[in-house]
């Protein structure tokens, strides 16, 4: 997906309910007795991989309307053992949490997910729920897949965490609604509390007191009747989500927004306090509460930003939102420090690592040093880069929200991960003022690049690595007169004899390209003399003209490629470079393949072939009129390499060279 330059973002939205509560919504409705009916629910892919988890342990879970959602509890402990693995796809919330749900019960339950989940530790959860008594059998020790065995009688347990993580506190809570006695989770930073106060929403006591150390101990006793029966609840706007239009209007000049119902929990807004001391124009008004949650509606105008320190202790309360905020950062003037963010290392992706490549492939500099990652913020950065998701939403819309604002339209390789925290994020985007577009496949042209220059120009070795890199099929053409002339030469024929030579040219076969033999001195001479053969070169023309319309892209290198055989071709360079350079080149390319040759002889031949090759009739060396003319005379393979990719890159990214749908 493409996002360009956007003029300014205007409007008045709504963004998706809360990814955090959606999940504790549905598995808490499982957990009480009767049906509940949800509203607001996130309908994006990893909350409904839970709602099919849930379905699977045999809790009777409907969707009733838009984001309407019917659970009919059957109560602490009323789960079934599934038959079927449960695939979390990419949620990590959904996985570890529902780990906690079925420790209390003794049967097995088999867990995936995709390669980003399986590559995310679960240690954190295994600990905990080992101590209470489930067993685990996981791949390599703490990776998905992974089966966990529980138990009739869990243990209730006082757990410290080792790692501020609400996901581990809210497995061992859910675990706990299930067992005997006091279970307690102790923790050192607060992390968001959203299962604390559902659990009380529907009843459920928990009692939350200060250790003498600070920390926050978390109490909650299992098997409770649920005090009141609390059977509706509505899903707040996800703050996290809410992050990306709200930087997108801060970054954005001429942009004004109003972001209605945010969930404003204030172990969520780490992001909205640092914005605010950027200096960015934001206020929330309309505060209320919705299903035990304080939420509120944001005001954010475009601003002039500024650099910050970000502490450690308020990693917990913006966890999800580093990419973004680095983003916010690559536009405010000085150096931003984000400490103590080591986490980032082990979500969708590794965000440390994705941040600062991304940020840098858009001309920002960025670098980590230990769990700090420093940005240095521009006016406005060049963008202009293609970001690899790694399948991780959070990557995606950062690197989108960041072209809205560059000089260079920004292309993150795949969008699909989007939809499991933010479905509908490019059209409401959109809605705004933003330009993101998408660049399928299908509907792109293939990629046809034509490449002329005269000999040891360097073009054959610029080609193939082009082809390597856009993924496309290469034919040196060279190497067809060649193979004609090799053909004749097996054939014992004359080179001149103008109807053997076509009947040759007629049967070239691509197993021909690839024979060693094309090589030869005397297979070279022949080759010069058919393809000086008017008839020979139609032949050829058309075998070309059909390799290069394969669909699947391809680029073509010789001497009248961008001329005579693809003179529509989108890309036409013609590599060139003084005569001395190139006998130099060919001179040291001969030595290292062990040749013994006067450099003055390689200067000799050269000459000779470029005035050849200039008079020649059919076929001329020349550019076309609309190629880029590239001297590699003072310049090396890379940077040649380089400067003809990126080149293709800008062209291929402006949107009017696509088909339209
Ligand atoms: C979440 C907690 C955070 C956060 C994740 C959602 C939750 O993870 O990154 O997106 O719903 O509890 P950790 O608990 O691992 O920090």
């Amino acid at each position: 997906m493409i996002s360009a330059t956007s003029s300014g973002l205007q409007g008045d939205v709504s963004v998706p309910g809360d990814k955090s509560i959606s999940h504790r919504a549905l598995m808490l409705a499982s957990q009480v007795l009767g049906s509940t009916r949800i509203t607001g629910l996130l309908e994006g892919e990893d909350v409904l991989r839970t709602a099919e988890a849930l379905r699977r342990l045999g809790v009777d879970v409907q969707r009733v309307g838009d984001g309407a959602w019917e659970v009919h509890g059957v109560g602490a402990g009323g789960l079934h053992e599934s038959e079927a693995v449960l695939d979390m796809g990419n949620a990590g919330t959904g996985a570890r949490l529902m780990m906690g749900l079925v420790t209390p019960y003794p049967f097995t339950t088999f867990f995936t997910g995709d390669p980003s989940l399986r590559s995310r530790p679960m240690g954190r959860v295994m600990t905990p729920l080992s101590q209470m008594g489930a067993r685990f059998v996981a791949r390599a020790h703490d990776r998905l897949p992974l089966a966990l065995t529980g138990t009739e009688s869990p243990l209730p347990i006082t757990y410290r965490l080792p790692v501020a993580s609400a996901q581990v506190k809210s497995a061992v809570l859910l675990a706990a609604l299930n067992t005997r006695g006091k279970t307690t989770v102790i923790e050192r930073e607060p992390t968001r509390d959203h299962t604390e106060n559902m659990l009380e929403y529907f009843g459920i006591g928990v009692e939350r007191r200060r250790e003498e150390d600070g920390a926050l101990a978390v109490t909650l006793s299992g098997h409770q009747n649920p005090a009141r029966a609390e059977r509706s609840l509505t899903v707040p706007g996800d703050p996290s989500s809410a992050a990306f239009p709200l930087v997108a209007a801060l970054i954005v000049p001429h942009s004004r927004l109003v972001l209605r119902n945010v969930c404003v929990n204030p172990l969520r807004t780490g992001l909205f306090d640092t914005l605010k001391e950027m200096g960015a124009r934001l206020t929330a008004v309309n505060e209320r509460r919705i299903g035990g949650e304080k939420v509120a509606d944001i005001e954010v105008e475009s601003s002039t930003l500024r650099a910050v320190r970000v502490p450690a202790a308020r990693a917990p309360s913006m966890i999800d939102e580093y990419p973004i905020l680095a983003v916010a950062a690559a536009f405010a003037e000085g150096e931003t420090a984000m400490e103590g963010i080591g986490e980032l290392r082990v979500k969708e992706s590794d965000r440390l690592s994705g941040i600062i490549q991304g940020l840098r492939a858009c001309g920002v500099e960025a670098r980590a040093e230990g769990d700090t990652l420093f940005v240095t913020g521009q006016k406005q950065p060049r963008g202009g880069a293609l970001i690899s998701t790694r399948l991780d939403h959070r990557i995606a819309m950062s690197f989108l929200v960041m072209g809205m604002a560059s000089q260079q339209h920004v292309t993150v390789d795949d969008a699909a991960p989007i939809a499991t925290s933010f479905p509908g994020f490019p059209a409401l985007m959109n809605a705004l003022g933003a330009r993101l577009s998408e660049r399928t496949p299908t509907r792109t042209l293939p990629l046809v690049v034509a490449i002329d220059g005269p000999a040891a120009s360097g073009k054959g070795t610029l080609a193939r690595r082009l082809a390597a890199y856009f993924g496309i099929a290469y034919l040196d053409t060279g190497s067809l007169y060649r193979a004609v002339g090799l053909r004749l030469a097996y054939a014992d024929a004359d080179p001149r004899d103008i109807g053997a030579a076509i009947r040759a040219a007629q049967s070239i076969t691509y197993e021909d390209l690839a024979n060693p033999r094309l090589r030869q001195e005397h297979v070279g001479k022949a080759a010069s003399i058919v393809s000086a053969q008017p008839e020979v070169r139609a032949v050829l023309l058309d075998f070309q003209r059909r390799f290069a319309a394969s669909g699947q892209g391809a680029i073509l290198d010789g001497r009248d490629i961008g001329t005579v055989v693809l003179p529509e071709a989108r890309f036409k360079f013609f590599i060139t470079a003084t005569l001395e350079a190139r006998a130099r080149r060919r001179h040291r390319e001969l030595q290292g393949q062990g040749v013994e040759v006067i450099y003055d002889s390689v200067l000799k031949d050269l000459r000779e072939r470029d005035e050849r090759d200039a008079a020649r009739e059919i076929a001329p060396m020349k550019p076309a009129e609309d190629a880029f003319i590239i001297d590699t005379s003072k310049h090396d393979a890379d940077s040649v390499f380089d400067q003809v990719r990126r080149l293709i890159e800008e062209r291929l990214e402006q949107p009017e060279q696509r088909i339209p749908a």
